[in-house]
């Protein structure tokens, strides 16, 4: 019996059923999120919360990773409208010393506009090919696009900043229509709230369709299970 296994009927025998779901998927232990000034609060949050959750069912280590040790701001502090008003991450890790992972999640927001993402860039390309899973939320594709992650691939992007970030991939399959696109190991979702769904969906599918539901329902989140159902598509003419 491997440590999988005996895992998996410890969390049986103390009454949380039907972890072997997806038997064939090894389940991730060290998770990483990037952080980059300008990140969209939501694209790390929402999933995030859902692991929070999923944290107290299976062992699990997450890393902050960002370009250095310095706190990292959503939206930038003050912005056309004067307004001074973000929120701060503060990084466990940089580019340079961050631990291997299983699990990396790259979000979208204004700064994947910004033109000095190189040192974000160069860690998802030397990083992806050592994952079991990798997320992207909103225009964090964009990134991903620009690290070649994305070649060769289906993979969706915010519709509001579709045209834009699908120019990044010249090489991948941009679906319209999908408020998270799976692709092999990679899940791509579509603008802010759709990262949350798309973690379900992956939660779904690696750890069982029970364990999402439970942790939505602790969440009291409503979600949205069907991939292809995507209305912003059409609300932006794609
Ligand atoms: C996860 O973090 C805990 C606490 O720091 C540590 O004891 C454990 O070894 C870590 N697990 C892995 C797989 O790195
Ligand atoms: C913005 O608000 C923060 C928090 O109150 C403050 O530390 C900072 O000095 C403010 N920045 C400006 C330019 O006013
Ligand atoms: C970032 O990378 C691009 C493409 O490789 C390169 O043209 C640009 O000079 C780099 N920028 C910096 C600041 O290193
Ligand atoms: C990629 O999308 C196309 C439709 O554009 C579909 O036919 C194909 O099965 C998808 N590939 C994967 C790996 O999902
Ligand atoms: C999911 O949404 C697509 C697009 O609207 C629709 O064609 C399909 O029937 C839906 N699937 C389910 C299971 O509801």
């Amino acid at each position: 019996m491997g440590v999988t296994d005996l895992l998996k009927l410890l969390l049986l025998s103390s009454g949380f059923v039907g972890l072997a779901a997806a038997a064939d998927s090894p389940i991730p232990v060290n998770f990483g999120v990037i952080a980059f000034p300008g990140f969209e609060a939501l694209d790390i949050f929402g999933p995030l919360d859902a692991l929070n959750l999923l944290a107290y069912k299976y062992p699990m280590n997450l890393s902050i990773i960002a370009a250095t040790m310095d706190p990292v701001g959503t939206t930038p502090r003050i912005n056309p409208k004067n307004s001074n008003f973000s929120e701060f991450i503060v990084p466990t890790h940089t580019f340079e010393n961050a631990p291997p992972l299983d699990f990396l999640l790259v979000p979208g927001g204004p700064g994947t506009r910004a033109t000095n993402l190189n040192s974000t860039i160069d860690f998802v390309r030397d990083t992806y090919p050592s994952l079991q899973y990798f997320m992207t939320v909103c225009t964090g594709a964009g990134i991903a696009a620009r690290a070649g992650v994305l070649d060769g691939k289906n993979a969706t992007t915010n519709k509001r900043a579709f045209k834009e970030t699908s120019a990044w991939g010249p090489k991948t399959n941009w679906i319209t229509h999908a408020r998270w696109v799976v692709d092999g190991n990679i899940w791509t979702t579509s603008g802010v709230s759709a990262g949350t769904d798309g973690l379900f969906g992956f939660m779904s599918q690696i750890y069982g369709e029970d364990v999402a539901l439970n942790t939505a329902n602790g969440m009291e989140y409503v979600r949205w299970t069907n991939a292809s159902y995507d209305p912003f598509a059409d609300l932006y003419d794609l």
